[in-house]
């Protein structure tokens, strides 16, 4: 072992995120050479100092051919993924890719049709998986303990500290939906804990605009219901347009599966660990140029999905999915990771619930991309 190469490691997006990741890859002793892109020259050039990166670009194209590249996360934008994320399968790189794959189906399909033609080995970020609580969840059904599934139920609430962050960058909002943005971390984890159960023929949805239409100019909630082929149903609820003042940070979840012979019930909604304070909190995410006002006297501790910091260092589900993620490729070791396939059949289920929503119609699945862009889209 102690002979091994090391890897070389591009990170695209140099954000929130692409810094947690590549701190990261500086302490992992199996990457050595570490390049950055961003076409945010403050945030690429801040985060090439901290973690004396090998290589800086704004050109992602540029990074991506380097010799020295042998795997690539990309960390750009929501709406940013698909391009470097092609750029990264032609030179046959191992890939870790942000949610969503893509947010058009099409695009998404273009992305997970090339992956599996080059054969590359590509992840997507679905980090709550990498979760204790999650992953004994996961363990206790597919070792059979609470029989078949029959029905789920997941309820996430978000500050829209969330949403007014995501649509800082860009003024095409017409895909960033709160199911495709953020529900699909939350549909992820459902569809990955119901298994070979979780085969959908139908979902039927509604949705509401009445708080962030104006100012953000994104829905505000959407509920829905799936059926699955063997009858068994998954209800999956999301709100991510809670005040400013929630004190949860970001993500509140409750996840009810029942089976034939038991259940389940996940309390995820931080209200374990509580602070107030009079010295009140700002909010947790604070990519660069999102200027928040609100105050939080009373702040969820663990509420921020990545995770937190003490130290200076990220403690938490982010750290435990990308140190996982490396041992993947530098080990080879088989991890829990998300697959470009989940990641595109999250893109799609979470597109056909506002599909629905915006149709009134209970939509069939599964549906092909072109159907479900052209439904979007008229
Ligand atoms: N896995 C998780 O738990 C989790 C949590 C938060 C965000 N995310 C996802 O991570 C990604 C990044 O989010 P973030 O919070 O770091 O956002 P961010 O805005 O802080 O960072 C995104 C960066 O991408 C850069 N960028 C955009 N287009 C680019 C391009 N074409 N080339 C190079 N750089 C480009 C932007 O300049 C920005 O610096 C998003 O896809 C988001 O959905 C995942």
């Amino acid at each position: 072992m102690a002979d091994k190469k090391q890897l070389g490691l591009a990170v695209v997006g140099c954000g929130v995120v692409g810094r947690m990741r590549a701190e990261l890859a500086r302490d992992f002793p199996g990457i050595g050479w570490i390049g950055l892109s961003d076409v945010n020259e403050k945030v690429m050039n801040k985060l090439g100092e901290d973690i004396d990166a090998d290589f800086i670009t704004n050109d992602f194209r540029e990074l991506i051919k380097r010799p020295e590249v042998d795997a690539v996360i990309i960390a750009t934008s929501t709406w940013a993924h698909v391009e470097p994320t092609l750029a990264a399968v032609e030179q046959g790189h191992m890939l870790f890719i942000e949610k969503p794959l893509a947010t058009d189906a099409r695009e998404s399909a273009q992305v997970l049709a090339a992956i599996e033609a080059a054969g590359v080995d590509a992840v997507v970020g679905y980090t709550q998986r990498f979760r204790r609580r999650f992953l004994v969840v996961k363990e206790r059904i597919q070792t059979g303990q609470i029989g078949d599934f029959t029905a789920a139920v997941v309820r996430a609430f978000m500050n829209r500290m969330a949403p007014t962050g995501e649509t800082r960058l860009t003024q095409d909002r017409r895909f960033l939906s709160p199911m495709v943005v953020s529900g699909t971390h939350s549909l992820d984890m459902a569809f990955w804990l119901m298994g070979d159960a979780g085969d959908p023929v139908s979902v039927y949805a509604k949705s509401t605009d009445k708080i962030l239409k104006d100012d953000l100019g994104v829905k505000d909630a959407t509920f829905g219901l799936f059926h699955m082929a063997d009858g068994s149903m998954f209800s999956m609820n999301i709100c991510w347009a809670l005040p400013k003042v929630w004190p949860g940070a970001v993500y509140g979840l409750e996840i009810g599966i029942v089976g034939t012979e038991g259940v389940i019930d996940i309390e995820d909604t931080h209200r374990d660990v509580i602070l107030a304070s009079e010295n009140p909190q700002g909010p947790a995410y604070q990519p660069d140029g999102l200027v928040i006002e609100a105050e939080r006297p009373v702040d969820f501790l663990t509420s921020f999905p990545p995770g937190d910091t003490h130290r200076g260092e990220l403690w938490g589900p982010m750290r435990e999915e990308t140190n996982n993620w490396f041992q993947r490729i530098y080990n080879k070791k088989d991890t829990p990771h998300a697959t470009a396939a989940e990641g595109h059949r999250n893109l799609m289920l979470t597109m056909a619930m506002d599909l629905s929503a915006k149709t009134g119609k209970e939509i069939k699945l599964p549906i092909s991309p072109d159907e479900l862009m052209a439904g979007l889209e008229a």
